[in-house]
């Protein structure tokens, strides 16, 4: 009897044992962003759990632009939450966060088979603060069938550009249809509005966190995008129009060029889109004389400072961020690699045939200001371009304005 119960004790001990180490789980919580195809992350995460028994992901989604994202995650890392593990941060945003103290390294971090670009925006004073989750740049997206059918060919040039909208817009005679949809409201998406024309003009903004303000640059850049609107380019309200706006205009197909970011392709290609097929990508027109260039995104996975399982969570992070998975979003949910090798990948290519073209863009695209105070650097840059579309002020005003705003912060 005595040994029968001793060895009962020995089992259900044995068995609190053994579920005592199945409560001690891990439980993760990463933050994505809701336009970015969070339930194809949560496959590439059930894969993740599957190879990882006891490590549990759950997915916090929201905001569905850069800034409601940022404006969120500000207020939970300024009150030192430790219910987020990771983050997806915008491109523009691990300098700022390393700086603010709110995410931790990645020691030792091999960053050689990453894009350059994506290498070099994670390393912050020489060290690795956050890993590449997916690329992004701006690019040029077009009506194909309508430039076939006016046997136009997609322009290099804002001039040559113009020029085809006109010649479309009047041949189509359709007053829905706009020339050019752009972002003109005062949101992240407007700050490389302003840059791509300052940029093709071969000007530098921001060096070593230094302002290297061309104030004819500035003023040409700002009457560009000013001048579309006064030609009848670009629709009288585009000081109203984000992102998104634009990317549903084009897809309902009420333009003919657009610019925007990756992702908008694959919304394109559709079951709602009235332009599928249709559809053709370049990279961004110059000016004339100029370069073409176009304005680097993408987002990164950061690990927060205030999560309680720092080694787990940049476990998860090394594996989202690895060449696998890169190629996972890239077929499944149309997310550019930050990969150069995963470009030329069959599977890849197959899924999104562009993608062939998109690696040059992306390579070659420019970054905006890397700086800790990057957020009042936006803020003044939008504003700007948006008072300027709105007809508020003039392109010399606004670009002086720029200028004392932009020398206050960077000072
Ligand atoms: C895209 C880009 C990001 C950019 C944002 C602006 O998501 O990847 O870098 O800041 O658009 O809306």
């Amino acid at each position: 009897m005595k040994l029968n119960k001793l060895l009962i004790g020995a089992v259900s001990a044995a068995l609190l044992w053994s579920t005592g180490v199945a409560e001690a789980e891990t439980d993760l919580k990463i933050f994505l962003s809701s336009q970015h195809r969070p339930e194809i992350w949560r496959k590439v995460l059930d894969q993740y759990e599957a190879k990882n028994p006891g490590t549990k992901v759950a997915i916090e989604s929201g905001g569905n632009t850069s800034e409601l994202q940022a404006q969120y995650l500000n207020t939970v890392m300024s009150a030192k939450d430790s219910s987020l593990d990771v983050m997806i941060l915008d491109v523009i945003r691990p300098a700022q966060y390393a700086a603010a103290g709110w995410t931790t390294d990645f020691a030792g971090k091999d960053m050689s088979a990453f894009l350059p670009t994506y290498a070099e925006a994670n390393t912050v004073s020489g060290k690795v603060v956050a890993l590449p989750a997916f690329a992004d740049a701006m690019f040029l997206y077009y009506r194909k069938d309508l430039l076939d059918k006016y046997k136009i060919a997609p322009p290099k040039t804002w001039d040559e550009l113009v020029k085809a909208a006109e010649t479309i817009t009047k041949g189509e005679n359709d007053p829905e249809l706009q020339g050019l949809s752009f972002q003109g409201k005062a949101i992240e998406g407007a700050v490389c509005t302003f840059l791509l024309p300052y940029w093709s003009q071969g000007k530098t903004l921001v060096s070593d966190g230094k302002l290297n303000f061309d104030k004819d640059a500035a003023v040409k850049s700002l009457s560009l995008w000013k001048g579309f609107v006064d030609k009848g380019v670009a629709k009288k309200n585009i000081a109203e129009v984000a992102t998104d706006d634009t990317r549903k205009e084009f897809q309902a197909g009420k333009v003919v060029f657009a610019v925007n970011w990756s992702y908008a392709w694959n919304h394109f290609q559709g079951a709602e889109s009235t332009v599928s097929g249709k559809v053709g990508v370049a990279r961004l027109p110059a000016v004339p004389g100029g370069e073409q260039a176009s304005c680097l995104g993408g987002w990164e996975f950061g690990v927060s400072a205030y999560s309680t399982h720092q080694d787990e969570a940049r476990k998860l992070v090394n594996y989202l961020s690895s060449a696998d998975v890169s190629k996972f979003m890239a077929v499944n949910a149309a997310l550019l690699p930050t990969y150069g090798s995963v470009y030329s990948d069959p599977e890849v290519l197959k899924a999104a045939p562009w993608f062939a073209d998109a690696k040059a863009v992306v390579e070659t695209a420019k970054a905006r200001p890397v700086t800790p105070r990057y957020n009042e650097v936006s803020e003044v840059i939008r504003t700007t371009v948006n008072a300027v579309l709105a007809g508020a002020t003039t392109p010399e005003d606004g670009a002086a304005q720029m200028e004392s705003r932009l020398r206050r912060i960077l000072r």
